[in-house]
């Protein structure tokens, strides 16, 4: 039995994960596996010159049994920006649709009960498998679509965090592939993780590459700030456009808020209200803490033990439109059925 309401943000095992291979220019059929392992041939180009990109999306279930997903085709269209932005075939969204669609119908069950905070996580991941040894584009690919029942990704859900600016790497460069989601990104950003777990710290906030005066993200998740009812975010060429950043700023301009895109100083941090990350894991995950380093200083926002009123806001609508609590005015939400 499931303890749904207990669940991490790990890997579960599922009944089927769902493949489909490239191969002589073109997709071929999508087929359904049981078993959890892939057999790659040593020189693939994905295990040498990092030809992988991948996606995370989740499947909730309401109140009415309803399962919904959300924004989807958002994570098609950047999965194919992400896997042509490093040498590798576009996917179509229907070959996008058709895999998640089968995913979903074979593991219906592993769809957690609406009240436990828990949603099923959706992971697509592309990879070039031909053996070759010289830098070059593979001519194979492996698209590969699994699933696992997940709980938030902070331990605490909602509970703010605290994080600590990172200004011993960086995550991507100016002209990187910062804002496309491959893997060499979260490699580069796994040192830096570890030391901010050690000390304390859910995660390190990155600062843009070029100048290091502004914010970038933190190593999973968008970041966005509140003060005078206003709805701040990173405008970078080295930040992945997160969808669920999209979405809020849509639903703070909706309810009033003025929303800006744009380079945020370091200068800036003592003056906000309110700040946060955000992301399909995070969800909206309040920031109680933001520790410099260099400066020594930490600047503080809320209460280490609540949200604060309008990221609460933001919170409540986001997650009510995503299990269909809260009508979705927008359009964003595709019923499974
Ligand atoms: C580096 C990074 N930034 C931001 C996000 C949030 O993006 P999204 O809201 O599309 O999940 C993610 C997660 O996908 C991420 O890995």
């Amino acid at each position: 039995m499931i303890d749904w309401s207990k669940l991490p943000f790990g890997y579960m095992p599922t009944h089927a994960n769902i493949r489909c291979i490239y191969t002589n220019g073109t997709w071929g059929d999508v087929t359904v596996h049981t078993e959890e392992t892939i057999t790659l041939h040593m020189a693939a180009t994905c295990l040498h010159y990092g030809q992988e990109c991948f996606e995370g999306l989740k499947a909730y279930r309401g109140n009415d049994n309803t399962i919904r997903l959300f924004r989807w085709q958002e994570n098609a269209k950047r999965m194919s920006k992400s896997a042509q932005r490093i040498g590798m075939p576009e996917i179509p969204q229907e070959l996008f649709k058709d895999m998640l669609f089968t995913l979903l119908k074979h593991n219906t069950e592993f769809i957690p009960p609406y009240g436990t905070g828990a949603s099923l996580y959706i992971r697509p991941l592309m990879i070039g498998i031909e053996g070759k040894l010289g830098l070059n584009a593979s001519t194979e690919y492996l698209f590969v679509m699994f699933c696992s029942p997940v709980g938030p990704y902070y331990k605490d859900g909602c509970k703010p965090v605290k994080v600590i600016i990172e200004r011993d790497s960086d995550r991507a460069a100016p002209l990187g592939t910062g804002n496309v989601k491959v893997g060499g990104n979260y490699a580069a950003a796994v040192n830096a993780t570890l030391r901010a777990h050690q000390q304390g710290y859910s995660s390190a906030l990155y600062l843009d590459p070029k100048e290091k005066k502004y914010i970038d993200e933190c190593g999973p998740a968008n970041f966005f700030a509140i003060k005078n009812n206003t709805y701040i975010t990173p405008q970078s060429s080295s930040i992945l456009e997160s969808i669920t950043n999209l979405s809020l700023m849509k639903l703070a301009a909706n309810i009033g808020m003025k929303v800006e895109q744009r380079n945020i100083s370091l200068d800036e941090l003592p003056t906000f209200e309110e700040a946060g990350q955000c992301g399909t894991a995070a969800v909206v995950t309040p920031i109680c803490e933001i520790y410099d380093p260099i400066e020594n200083v930490s600047y503080t926002y809320g209460s280490p033990e609540s949200l604060g009123a309008q990221s609460m806001k933001l919170y409540n609508t986001l997650v009510g439109i995503q299990y269909g609590d809260v009508e979705d005015t927008e359009g964003w939400v595709t019923v499974f059925k």
